[in-house]
């Protein structure tokens, strides 16, 4: 085991002791998924679930959505805060009602183009709608992989992004044709959320901890490096 099989780790780990049960991961639908991102972006799952079953029962399709008045909008985000975030859900409904013919596009280059989507978003809409192998990296995907690959520097800078982009899209490069998209994404997000924490990583309960860079240097309290302040 390797680098090689780090995506198939992950992906079994997810399986197997990943988060669970959650509406949006019962469904191929973009918009649904987009939907659940989007609320996820900085707001708690469990905050999320009961805005996102009232959000689908309002607008049950993105054209619905882009047809609605702003103001229904923002009422039904109301609670969710980052009221901007609303603003673009609607623009970006509105796009793809009116210059993909109501149907969300279906690659991650093309859903990043769309207001509000950024890169990593347009991923894992994709790698859980079409099983595209297309690479994340949100807050806690560039920890564990700054954790795995020892890299130094802080992990926003462009620069150390970059890198990180790279060994991202190295990890699917490298993992079998079969690599199960929706449980390897879903698992990165869920490795950073619940194992590779900031402070206090549990390497004991990781998929990844064999061969961790970090962890092998006994330097995982250290990384990644923490943004000059
Ligand atoms: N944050 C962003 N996307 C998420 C997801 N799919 N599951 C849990 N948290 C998330």
């Amino acid at each position: 085991t390797g680098p090689d099989d780090a995506a198939s780790r992950i992906a079994a780990w997810q399986r197997q002791a990943g988060r669970h049960g959650l509406p949006w991961q019962h469904t191929r639908d973009p918009y649904r998924i987009w939907l659940s991102e989007i609320m996820l972006q900085q707001t708690q799952a469990a905050t999320v679930v009961p805005y996102y079953e009232r959000f689908l029962g309002l607008f049950p399709s993105v054209v619905d959505l882009a047809d609605a008045p702003q103001d229904a909008v923002l009422h039904a985000w109301a609670g969710l805060g980052y009221y901007a975030r609303a603003r673009n859900l609607h623009r970006c409904a509105q796009t793809v009602r009116d210059q993909h013919g109501g149907r969300f596009p279906a690659t991650a280059a093309e859903l990043a183009q769309l207001p509000g989507i950024g890169p990593s978003t347009a991923a894992a809409v994709a790698a859980f709608a079409y099983g595209e192998r297309a690479p994340i990296l949100d807050g806690n995907v560039r920890r564990v992989l700054a954790r795995y690959f020892a890299i130094e520097g802080d992990p926003t800078a462009a620069r150390i992004a970059q890198q990180l982009w790279g060994h991202a899209h190295a990890l699917i490069d490298a993992a079998p044709a079969d690599l199960d998209m929706a449980a390897y994404t879903q698992g990165q997000m869920d490795l950073g959320a619940t194992v590779c924490t900031r402070t206090r990583p549990d390497c004991a309960r990781c998929p990844l901890a064999q061969d961790c860079q970090a962890r092998l240097q006994k330097r995982q309290d250290e990384l990644p490096t923490p943004r000059a302040r």
